[in-house]
């Protein structure tokens, strides 16, 4: 605030994400069930799109379950929240840049809207999981992979690896017992 309004003169705004599904407090208190979002604008920025809901100060879902499931993110947003907010701000072709990426929310929404995305991420355990979401690989995927690696299981692309594998091997031997034959006549000599 001090930064941004005092220093930077922004105008700022509250906008507010209710959750349908918040945990359920304990401890005698409230629900936890809205997140705040401060956003600044600085004087002389691109004006915001227009749109009845872009423009709303609230937005209301479900915390992300699916997703948190998938990409193994704590607290991953929901993508579209993400979603209204760039196409609220921004246009096609700008670079949105996210100093916390978690899961990579931001970068999909990027993708989605066709804006370009620079992304952070101090954790290399969520990096990895944000790189892999923007390939659209999910944990799942990486989870069966692991299975399948631990238990030598075969899917379809090793099936087929292993086939190319197969013929080579296939025709190797060929090429072993034709040696073999010739080193036999040569021993009879
Ligand atoms: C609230 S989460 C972001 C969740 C993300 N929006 C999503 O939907 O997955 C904040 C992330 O910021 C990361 N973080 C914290 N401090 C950081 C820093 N100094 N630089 C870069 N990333 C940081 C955390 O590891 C965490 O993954």
């Amino acid at each position: 605030m001090k930064y941004f309004v005092g220093e930077k003169k922004c105008r700022f705004n509250l906008l507010v994400w209710c959750k349908t599904n918040c945990v359920p407090a304990t401890n005698n208190s409230f629900l936890p069930n809205i997140e705040h979002c401060l956003v600044f604008k600085s004087n002389g920025a691109p004006k915001y799109n227009d749109g009845y809901e872009l423009k709303s100060k609230w937005y209301i879902s479900g915390t992300n379950k699916a997703d948190k499931d998938e990409y193994d993110h704590p607290t991953i947003k929901p993508l579209e929240l993400v979603k209204r907010h760039i196409l609220h701000s921004t246009q096609e072709g700008d670079t949105v840049l996210d100093c916390f990426m978690g899961s990579g929310t931001t970068g999909v929404a990027c993708i989605e809207t066709n804006r370009n995305f620079i992304g952070v991420e101090i954790d290399p355990h969520y990096f990895k999981i944000a790189e892999d979401r923007l390939k659209g690989i999910s944990q799942k995927d990486r989870r069966m992979e692991q299975y399948e690696k631990d238990n030598g299981i075969l899917n379809i692309f090793d099936y087929i690896d292993n086939l190319e594998d197969l013929k080579d091997s296939l025709e190797k031997p060929n090429v072993n017992i034709r040696k073999e034959e010739q080193q036999d006549v040569s021993n009879t000599k």
